[in-house]
């Protein structure tokens, strides 16, 4: 029964939480989106230095909400990949550095495996397998999640993620940064039918397509030439666009996670990552889903975008089963969700 606290900083969240095992004892998150704003996304630098600025006071927050001192803490543990390196080195060399101070074991985490955990905080009894669905600013994934730290990755985007791909066309339609929440908004007061666009298909060399694999890149061209279309006549039909934009993006993603739910007999989707927010999807997926008996698990709205408490999570998984990372480990852009278990060395995986 572990408890420990966590430090996300792989991207323009600064998160600290202390979990028990599932329970989430405290969750705070310091977010950098009114400051990227100004750049219309995230810039590293920046977001270094705030998470450098805001980890120490969250730390103190963390412990202080959920009333523990760091004796009750079994663990410490950090994001390690992947993400932006300079924003990852923030968190675990706090993360360690405290590990050290406090005589505490240190966890580095795989930022992908805390999007999966964030189904568990709510959902403390689901058992593998099951198929996870992430879908992030950073990624667009369908992954059979086997056990803690063994996990398969079915199918992925050739491009853009799915919130990058809203990311971008709001810039289009300048409607500012994070575009996800925005155009999830304003799809409510549009007609979803309005524009047919494309849903991008990748082919396999004999001519059929991949099922499970996404691209999103032809999407936000076929959205370009539409807006370029507009400026030179009329009036842009914004709500209209936005809602055929994530319609398309919807549609992409339910049959891709239905397709490979059925084949490989996984009679649960767990959603992870921001665009899991989705108002759109959420309703969509679950409908589909149910007419094959598939039941779908979406985290609340902030255990989607990214928070400490997800990677405590994980954390205590593997702390429950004896797996801790070295002190030496560094923060990687580049990490495969197949490769969690090299962030725990010794540990022998016919053991467990
Ligand atoms: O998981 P996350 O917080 O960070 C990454 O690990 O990338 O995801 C951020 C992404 C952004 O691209 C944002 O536009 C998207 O999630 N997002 C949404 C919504 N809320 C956030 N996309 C669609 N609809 C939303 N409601
Ligand atoms: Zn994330």
């Amino acid at each position: 029964m572990a408890t420990v606290l966590a430090i996300e900083t792989s991207c323009d969240e600064t998160g600290v939480a202390i979990v028990k095992n599932r329970k989430v004892c405290s969750n705070v998150v310091a977010s950098q989106i009114a400051i990227h704003q100004e750049f219309g996304g995230v810039v590293p630098e920046i977001a270094s230095r705030h998470h450098l600025e805001a980890v120490n006071l969250l730390i103190d927050q963390a412990l202080g909400q959920a009333g523990l001192t760091w004796t009750d803490i079994d663990g410490i543990a950090a994001t390690c990949a992947p993400g932006l390196v300079g924003a990852l080195l923030i968190g675990i060399t706090a993360a360690k550095t405290l590990a050290l101070l406090h005589h505490k074991p240190f966890l580095g985490v795989h930022h992908l495996e805390g999007h999966i955990y964030a189904t568990y905080l709510t959902q403390p009894d689901l058992e593998p397998p099951f198929l996870c669905l992430l879908v992030s600013g950073g990624h667009t994934s369908l992954i059979r999640v086997l056990d803690c730290g063994i996990y398969e990755t079915l199918g992925q985007t050739r491009d853009d993620a799915a919130g990058e791909a809203f990311d971008k066309v709001a810039r289009l339609l300048n409607l500012g940064y994070p575009g996800g929440p925005i155009i999830d908004k304003l799809a409510t007061q549009g007609n979803p039918q309005a524009f047919p666009l494309p849903e991008g298909k990748i082919s396999r060399p004999d001519g059929s397509y991949h099922p499970y694999d996404s691209s999103f890149s032809g999407l936000k061209t076929a959205v370009l030439r539409l807006v370029q279309k507009f400026e030179r006549s009329q009036e842009l039909p914004v709500n209209d666009i936005a809602a055929s934009f994530q319609q398309t993006v919807v549609n992409s993603l339910t049959k891709r996670a239905i397709a490979c739910a059925l084949d490989y007999g996984l009679n649960t989707i767990a959603v992870g990552g921001g665009v899991a927010a989705n108002s759109g999807l959420r309703h969509y997926l679950q409908e589909a889903a149910s007419q094959h008996n598939i039941q779908v698990l979406f985290p609340p709205l902030k255990y989607c975008t990214d928070n400490a408490a997800m990677i405590a999570c994980a954390a205590c998984d593997h702390l429950n089963r004896g797996h801790t990372s070295s002190l030496t480990l560094g923060a990687t852009s580049r990490l495969k969700i197949e490769e969690v278990m090299q962030l725990y060395p010794g540990i022998n995986l016919e053991d467990n």
